[in-house]
C-alpha cells in the first residue's frame, strides 16, 4: 500500500484512498419501555424475555417523532465529534427501514436540515444489514474521490410498524439513531475490508407485507396487519447463528486476518444468545463482542452505530486496535467490515 497524504488527495494524485470514521453520535428517544410493562399489554414475562433474547428494555420515539428527527440529532452528535460543518460534508447517507415516507429520503430531509451543501443524498435499504451497507457506500465514495466528508446515518422508528399485539416480535424491537463521519485514512487504518451478501430465498422469513406497489395500503391490508413486521423468529434464528459467524470470518479474511486477531467485535444487537453461539463459532471471547441488547432491543439500521458509539465511550474501542462490525437482516442480507480503528489523514 502506499501512504496517502492530505495533499495527494487534494490533488487526485493516483494513491490508494482508505476511509474511516472521525466522529460517532447517538440519539435515543427519551421514553424507556420496560418489559414489565410489555407484560401486562402482551401474554409474556420479563423472565421469557430476558431469558430468549437479552433484551430489558427499549426506547420508543415521541409521538411525531420520525426517524429523520432521531437520525438529526445522531447526525449532529457525529458532526459535533468529528469537527466537520455541514458546509464540508460531501454525501450524505441513511441506513433506514423505517423512513418518514417512501419519497422524498430521509437523506434530503437531514440534508436540508442539517443546512448541508446540495449534494449527494442517498436511503440504503437493506433492514438490519443497512448501516454496514451505508458505510461500504461511503468508503467506495471515499476511495474513488467522489467525496472527502460522508455522513452515514442509521435510523430507526421500528415501533411504528410493530404489531403490538404480537407477542413474538413486539418484544424485540425499538426506536433509535446513531451516526458515523467518514473521511480519508492513512494507509493501513480505518475500513481495510467489506463483505457484503444477499440471499432472496430467505424474503418470506422476515417481510412487511403491505404498503409497497405489489400490495399497496387498503382497508383490507390494515385490517389484515399486514403493515407490520412479520416473522418467523426460529427460521431467521437459524439463519442468524450460521451468517454472523460466516460474514465476519469472510471479512477477516479479506483483510488478511483471522478471528483471534480481533480486539473488538460489534455485531447487529438482535438476540442475546444469537451473539452467544456468534462467539462460541468464531472461538472469538464474548468478553470482546460489545452487547448493548439488553438496553435497546434491536433497532436494525441503527443498531450497529448506537453499539459502536458506546463502545467507543466505554473504552472498549481504542486508536489502534482491530475489530469487525458484522451484522445480518431481512432479505436475507448480511454485511461485514474489519476495520483498524482511528488513523484519519
Ligand atoms: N413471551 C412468552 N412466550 C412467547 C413469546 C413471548 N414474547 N414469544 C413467543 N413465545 C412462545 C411461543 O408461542 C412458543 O410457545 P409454544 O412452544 O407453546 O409454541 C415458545 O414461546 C417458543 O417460541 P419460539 O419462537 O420457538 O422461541 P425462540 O426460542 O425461537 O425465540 C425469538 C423466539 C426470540 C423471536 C427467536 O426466534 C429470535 O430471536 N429469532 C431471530 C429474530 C431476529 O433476530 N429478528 C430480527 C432480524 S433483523 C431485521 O432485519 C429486522
Amino acid at each position: 500500500m502506499m501512504t496517502t497524504d492530505r495533499s495527494d488527495v487534494q490533488r487526485g494524485r493516483d494513491v490508494e484512498i482508505g476511509s474511516t470514521i472521525v466522529g460517532l453520535g447517538r440519539y435515543a428517544p427519551a421514553r424507556v419501555l420496560t418489559n414489565a410493562e410489555l407484560a401486562g399489554t402482551v401474554e409474556t414475562s420479563d423472565e421469557w424475555i430476558r431469558e430468549r433474547t437479552g433484551v430489558e428494555e427499549r426506547r420508543i420515539a415521541a409521538p411525531g417523532e420520525a426517524s429523520s428527527d432521531l437520525g438529526y440529532e445522531a447526525a449532529r452528535e457525529a458532526m459535533r465529534a468529528a469537527g466537520v460543518t455541514a458546509a464540508q460534508i460531501d454525501l450524505i447517507v441513511v441506513a433506514t427501514t423505517t423512513p418518514d415516507m417512501v419519497f422524498p429520503n430521509v437523506a434530503c430531509l437531514l440534508q436540508q436540515r442539517l443546512g448541508a451543501r446540495t449534494v449527494g443524498c442517498l436511503d440504503v435499504s437493506t433492514a438490519c444489514s443497512s448501516f454496514v451497507y451505508g458505510l461500504s457506500v461511503a468508503h467506495g465514495a471515499i476511495a474513488s474521490r467522489q467525496a472527502e466528508t460522508v455522513l452515514v446515518v442509521g435510523t430507526e422508528t421500528l415501533s411504528r410498524i410493530t404489531n403490538w399485539r404480537d407477542r413474538s416480535t413486539c418484544v424485540l424491537f425499538g426506536d433509535s439513531a446513531g451516526a458515523a463521519v467518514l473521511r480519508p485514512a492513512k494507509a493501513g487504518w480505518g475500513f481495510l475490508s467489506f463483505h457484503l451478501g444477499g440471499d432472496g430465498r430467505g424474503g418470506e422469513a422476515l417481510t412487511l407485507r403491505a404498503g409497497g406497489s405489489r400490495r399497496p395500503a387498503s382497508q383490507e391490508t390494515v385490517q389484515r396487519g399486514d403493515h407490520y413486521i412479520s416473522m418467523n423468529g426460529p427460521e431467521v434464528y437459524q439463519f442468524a447463528v450460521r451468517t454472523i459467524p460466516a460474514a465476519a470470518t469472510e471479512a477477516l479474511r479479506r483483510a488478511r486476518l483471522e478471528p483471534k486477531d480481533v480486539d473488538f467485535v460489534i455485531p447487529h444487537q438482535a438476540n442475546i444468545r444469537i451473539i452467544e453461539s456468534a462467539a462460541r463459532r468464531m472461538r472469538v471471547p464474548l468478553e470482546k463482542f460489545f452487547i448493548n441488547v439488553q438496553r435497546y432491543g434491536n433497532t436494525s439500521a441503527a443498531s450497529i452505530p448506537v453499539a459502536l458509539y458506546e463502545a467507543v465511550q466505554q473504552g472498549r474501542v481504542e486508536e489502534g486496535q482491530l475489530g469487525v462490525l458484522v451484522t445480518f437482516g431481512a432479505g436475507y442480507t448480511w454485511a461485514a467490515c474489519a476495520i483498524r480503528w482511528g488513523g484519519a489523514a
